[in-house]
């Protein structure tokens, strides 16, 4: 063990576990499309980086790539439900079929703006892939449509997923030890 796995409680989901399902995701929304679809993907970066590069890869239809940074305001009184785009698009998502691929739902609130954010630009449809879903915590009303795992109210790091930055390139979801983030 590195030195920085020490600060990894116990591993919640092992990258077995992660490769596996992100294969059956991949069919799944490989089904749910056809030739008629004109898709694109949509990463939201950082977190989903590592989710996006393997999903994408397990999706067996034409599509192509975008990439935003967005960062929420959370649940601060002055602006709740609203995100801030650090990073836009490249593309017009008018008449498109998006694919909204985030690592984790927490609140919901940063999920639930960006559909709304896609819906407005005149997106064909929207769905949402995401890697992890914290439901105990959630704020608003947010509908995943293609979901890795179910999680417990832990601070997760590793496979995307970071506290401070670090633990990114993480392969597997492990808990954070408290004593790190206290
Ligand atoms: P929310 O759903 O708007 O609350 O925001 C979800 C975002 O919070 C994710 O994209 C992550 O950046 C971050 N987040 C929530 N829970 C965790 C966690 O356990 N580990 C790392 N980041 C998290
Ligand atoms: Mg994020």
């Amino acid at each position: 063990m590195n030195d920085f796995e020490k600060d990894v409680e116990r591993i919640l989901i092992t990258e077995e576990e992660i490769r596996a399902r992100v294969q059956e995701i991949g069919n799944v929304i490989s089904k749910d499309y056809n030739e008629d679809n004109d898709v694109v993907a949509i990463g939201i970066l950082k977190g989903a980086s590592i989710f996006f590069a393997d999903l994408v890869r397990a999706i067996k239809i034409p599509l192509i790539f975008d990439f935003m940074i967005v960062s929420s305001y959370g649940d601060s009184s002055i602006s709740s439900g609203e995100v801030d785009i650090k990073k836009e698009l490249e593309f017009d998502v008018h008449g498109k079929d998006v694919i909204l691929i985030e690592d984790i739902i927490d609140t919901g609130i940063t999920m639930s703006c960006v559909r709304k954010i896609m819906a407005g630009r005149g997106a064909n449809s929207v769905k949402l892939a995401a890697f992890l879903d914290k439901p105990t915590r959630r704020k608003v009303d947010l509908h995943i449509d293609y979901l890795g795992f179910t999680t417990p109210d832990e601070f997760l790091v590793g496979y995307g997923l970071d506290y401070a930055e670090k633990y990114r390139n993480l392969p597997y979801v492990g808990i954070l030890k408290r004593e790190i983030y206290e």
